[in-house]
């Protein structure tokens, strides 16, 4: 039967780390310039995106394409999957010709909709709800930096947005502590402990996450949503709470001087390139295992 990844909720543990295995090895292949691309030869994926993108849609393309297949990528601008024609009918249709889709839209009863219908796999590149191929990365760049996730401590500072809902859900499963630090009115989907103090949030934790305070999508909000998360930023300040090689990560863009400042963000407890560079190969692992029914 063909599996989808539409949240991290629907991964056991050990099919995490079978993704996080994967990418582990391809990583090193690639590195050492062996080639994997007998894996998905002559298979194809389509992307459809409703909103921008630079790391998502470079590194499936990418991805595909050294792994031996190819990606369609449509951009629907101003377009929304279902406008045209029933997401249903979109799922009929795509099945007939490519093996796998990725998708990144605002509703996500769109992607599971599609999920439904759709007898081959469907990514989630992100959605309003949920960005489980970012949190699946960011949990293998932890791993490689501290050898486990069971009991590191992740405090997640700033809009209990999509990346903080996949977050909860890729904690529950590996043991990672989270804490989540958030303004009053801007929880996650989840009744969670929030603590509305930073320096609690930071205290002892070995990464500190944040994200834009405005996603996409919510560029009309941009200016409120700046004076409330005002006292959310990730500055010297609040590092200087924290163990001095805690660990930063953004799962970017970032918006420097908004969400994270320039003396964070391109200091050396920074690893948000490292994250960016396992969208590959995570991402990779997560294809090739879908695709190939593998996982
Ligand atoms: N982090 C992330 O998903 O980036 P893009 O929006 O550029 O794809
Ligand atoms: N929360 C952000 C994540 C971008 C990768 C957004 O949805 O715009």
């Amino acid at each position: 039967m063909k599996k989808d990844l539409i949240s991290i909720k629907n991964l056991s543990k050990q099919e995490i780390y079978k993704i996080f295995n994967l990418a582990a090895q391809l990583k090193k292949e690639q590195r050492q310039g062996k080639r994997h691309n007998h894996l998905l030869a002559g298979k194809t994926i389509a992307m459809l995106f409703e909103k921008p993108s630079l790391r998502t849609r470079m590194t499936f393309e990418v991805g595909m394409y050294q792994l031996g297949g190819h990606a369609v990528y449509e951009r629907l601008i101003g377009e929304k999957i279902g406008d045209r024609e029933s997401v249903q009918d979109v799922a009929r249709n795509l099945e007939r010709w490519v093996d796998g889709i990725v998708v990144r839209t605002f509703s996500h009863q769109n992607v599971t909709d599609l999920a439904k219908v759709a007898n081959i796999p469907v990514i989630n590149a992100l959605t309003d709800m949920l960005h489980p191929c970012q949190i699946l990365t960011d949990m293998f760049t932890i791993l490689e930096k501290k050898g486990r996730l069971e009991g590191i401590k992740v405090a997640y500072i700033g809009d209990g947005n999509n990346i903080c809902n996949s977050w909860i859900c890729g904690a529950e499963k590996t043991g990672i502590i989270l804490k989540i630090a958030c303004p009053e009115g801007y929880e996650p989907f989840k009744d969670m402990t929030i603590t509305h103090s930073l320096e609690e949030a930071v205290k002892d934790s070995d990464i500190i996450y944040t994200d834009a305070w405005a996603s996409m999508g919510q560029e009309s909000e941009k200016e409120m949503r700046n004076k409330v998360f005002q006292a959310f930023q990730i500055n010297k300040k609040l590092l200087s709470n924290a163990n001095p090689d805690v660990l930063v990560m953004h799962c970017l863009p970032a918006h420097r001087g908004e969400e994270i400042t320039d003396e964070v963000i391109d200091s050396s407890n920074a690893i948000v390139f490292d994250e960016a560079e396992n969208r590959l190969h995570v991402q990779k692992a997560i294809l090739s295992l879908l695709l190939r029914n593998e996982l």
